[in-house]
């Protein structure tokens, strides 16, 4: 029997997910990223040593676990291979599979990303170029695939598609500002002799070579269909890792303020190229909650205390370095989220936060703009040393069990950053000790 376990996001991403599956992972055969891209960030920390990845799953920094990059992400090729030197300070030789249906962030993604943040709406994106690449996966004639770079029709594919978007590289991108004076019709008619069709055929070739090389770093490491991998009789125990959090899910969410890759468990089994028969689901949630860039966010916290708990809960982003904005536990959100999840368990992370505060609330209502709170009473004692449930002071105990009443059953507390500082429940224990994990 497969034993298939998926940490999810429950609210807008950054939850610590990062660390959960990282404490995981030496447990799990395999370790599969679904979706997302380089927009997300896990900082992990062991010791003095921290590591911040953004496309390869925790799973990557332990000798014996595979890591797949699922066929639902969006591959920035350079950051991986950056990150990739970064992990093997820590794991020298990891295992890695990379699906061949990943698209690859291209260089023109980016532009357009930056571009559609200047003029158009703005998101708040990570600038990453994951919209853009989202946009050409669905509007299919401009996908680049890991498999593409495979293809001996590489030049080729790459030169059309450069050729196809002259338009929107004319308009968005800063090697082509130059022609932004010509007619729309001349630079549809531009021919490969022309100034213009010069310039588009040097950035193709440009962008062809950059993707060659890719080839040669990562090409042996690609596999087609990873579900056929994963489905296999010696991978008994398989760890799905969600990227971003449920609430920016681009058909949960609040469009346009959501990412463009699917954050659920549906989307995480699609990058698995795989639905598990049956499956555990952990939905991890901060003990408050965070946003980082715009959108709504019925329960932020504004002024002082917002700052505060920005300060001491360290909530700048791991990939952009901007601030996270900071609320309140909205219980709304997360009964979504055990709904189109499935969440089996939960897992609240970052409580030694709160440790200071008088008093905790709740967001457990919305009515039009405003929320209704519950107030819990603060523990004002400091749960960093904790190790297990019985040990966290009686308030904090008070809020977590309310909170797994209305949601699922906790399985971990997290109370600080590093590895040791993170509590697993009796009875989460006594499940993963079923399927034959020992912590
Ligand atoms: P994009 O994914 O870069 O297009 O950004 C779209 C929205 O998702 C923005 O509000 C980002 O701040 C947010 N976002 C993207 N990735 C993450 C993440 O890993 N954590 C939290 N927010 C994210």
């Amino acid at each position: 029997m497969k034993y298939f376990l998926y940490v999810i996001g429950g609210h807008y991403g950054d939850e610590a997910k990062g660390k959960i599956t990282d404490i995981l992972a030496p447990h799990f055969d395999v370790v599969v990223r679904g979706a997302g891209g380089a927009n997300a960030g896990h900082t992990i920390i062991s010791g003095d040593k921290k590591i911040a990845l953004h496309l390869l799953p925790a799973g990557v920094l332990h000798k014996e676990t595979l890591g797949i990059l699922g066929a639902e992400m969006m591959i920035d090729t350079s950051a991986l291979e950056n990150e990739l030197e970064e992990a093997k300070k820590w794991n020298p030789s990891p295992k890695i599979m990379i699906s061949g249906k990943a698209n690859v962030v291209m260089d023109w993604h980016k532009a357009f990303d930056g571009a559609g943040e200047k003029t158009g709406q703005k998101i708040g994106t990570t600038k990453r170029g994951i919209g853009p690449a989202a946009e050409t996966k669905y509007s299919r004639r401009w996908a680049v695939t890991m498999s593409d770079v495979l293809s001996k029709d590489l030049d080729k594919k790459i030169h059309r598609i450069v050729s196809e978007l002259r338009l929107r590289l004319v308009e968005q991108h800063d090697a082509f500002s130059k022609f932004r004076s010509m007619k729309v019709s001349e630079i549809i008619d531009a021919d490969e002799n022309s100034e213009l069709g010069k310039v588009l055929k040097k950035y193709a070739d440009e962008q062809t070579a950059s993707l060659k090389k890719i080839e040669k770093l990562f090409g042996s490491l690609i596999v087609e269909d990873v579900g056929e991998v994963v489905s296999q009789e010696k991978y008994k125990r398989i760890l799905g890792e969600g990227a971003q959090g449920t609430m920016l899910d681009p058909t949960f969410g609040n469009l346009p303020y959501t990412t463009s890759t699917p954050t659920t468990t549906q989307g995480l089994s699609r990058g698995m190229q795989l639905e598990p028969k049956s499956k555990e689901v952990v939905g991890v949630f901060k003990a408050y909650e965070t946003r980082v860039g715009e959108g709504p966010f019925p329960t932020e916290i504004p002024g002082r205390l917002g700052e505060e708990l920005q300060k001491k809960g360290g909530e700048f982003g791991a990939t952009t370095g901007r601030g996270r904005r900071c609320g309140w536990f909205n219980l709304h959100e997360a009964q979504f989220a055990v709904r189109v999840n499935g969440l089996t368990w939960m897992a609240i992370t970052k409580l030694d936060v709160l440790d200071e505060l008088d008093e905790i609330k709740v967001g457990i209502k919305s009515k039009g703009d405003s929320v209704e709170y519950k107030t819990f009473k603060g523990w004002k004692t400091n749960t960093t040393k904790c190790r297990d449930f019985d040990s966290l002071p009686k308030e904090a105990k008070e809020y977590l069990l309310w909170l797994e009443k209305q949601l699922v059953p906790l399985a971990i507390v997290s109370v600080g950053p590093e590895r040791k500082e993170t509590i697993f429940t009796d009875s989460f224990k006594k499940h993963l000790s079923e399927a034959g994990i020992k912590l």
